[in-house]
């Protein structure tokens, strides 16, 4: 199912990625519209939207999992619930990014995103997304942090023509790291960034990883 109207100068690809909202049984009523439902071997990966809010909220509550993201602490209900509604505007920036929920055998893992450059110095809009990925500690290191980028980044270059895929983390994120190598990422720079509260390594600064579209289709 593809939806007609779409915004001038998006490529081709795209429209065949859009779903009518709520056309499809295994699609949230209201999941965002021109955000494809994706899946791999393992994963089913949903359009974020409202009935998720209490899965974010379970996943920033561990200290662990928010070890190296924000001011290092795990986040409050009321917090969540606030950038639960970023996240959802993520959705609406650009046709077809945005932030998408993971399952695997219906049991909720984490979340993925691919969403356009909010900083201006981390390039332009157009052809570019930032590539993220949050699990819930008890499904670590099984591969699949792994695998549901692998499927965002096919996505991202092969279904809505992006040119370039980048995606950052705290130097001393060794597990973040690795799965951007796993999934094709090369490191580009690192870069030091002013935080009011900064977090243990943060002396050591933050480094982008990216793969061009060309790199992707050579690998
Ligand atoms: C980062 C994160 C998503 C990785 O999830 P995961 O499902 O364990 O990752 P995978 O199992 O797919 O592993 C991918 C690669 O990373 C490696 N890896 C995973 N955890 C690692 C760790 N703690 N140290 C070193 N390497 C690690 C794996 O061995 C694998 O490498 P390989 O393909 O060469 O074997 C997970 O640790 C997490 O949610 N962390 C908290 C949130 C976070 O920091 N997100 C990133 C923000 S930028």
């Amino acid at each position: 199912m593809t939806l007609g109207r779409l915004p001038a100068g998006l490529p081709a690809r795209t429209d065949r990625q859009c779903k009518i909202k709520g056309t499809r049984a295994d699609e949230a009523e209201d999941a965002p519209m021109c955000q494809a439902t994706l899946r791999t071997g393992r994963l089913r990966l949903v359009p974020l939207s409202e009935e998720h809010l209490e899965y974010e909220v379970e996943l920033d509550a561990d200290p662990e999992v928010m070890r190296y993201l924000g001011d290092g602490r795990a986040r409050s209900r009321e917090d969540v619930e606030r950038r639960h509604q970023h996240r959802l505007a993520a959705a609406k920036r650009v046709v077809g990014l945005g932030f998408w929920v993971g399952f695997v055998d219906g049991q909720f893992v984490g979340w993925w995103i691919l969403e356009p450059p909010e900083r201006a110095n981390q390039g332009p809009i157009d052809g570019q997304a930032e590539l993220g990925y949050r699990l819930l500690r008890r499904y670590w290191r099984k591969g699949l942090a792994s695998e549901g980028a692998r499927e965002l980044v096919r996505h991202g270059f092969e279904d809505l023509g992006l040119t370039r895929i980048f995606a950052e983390t705290m130097t001393v994120n060794a597990a973040s790291r690795a799965t951007m190598t796993a999934v094709g990422l090369q490191h580009v720079r690192t870069f030091h960034t002013h935080w009011d509260e900064p977090i243990s390594g943060s002396e050591l600064g933050e480094v982008e990883y990216a793969i061009s579209r060309e790199q992707w289709l050579a690998r």
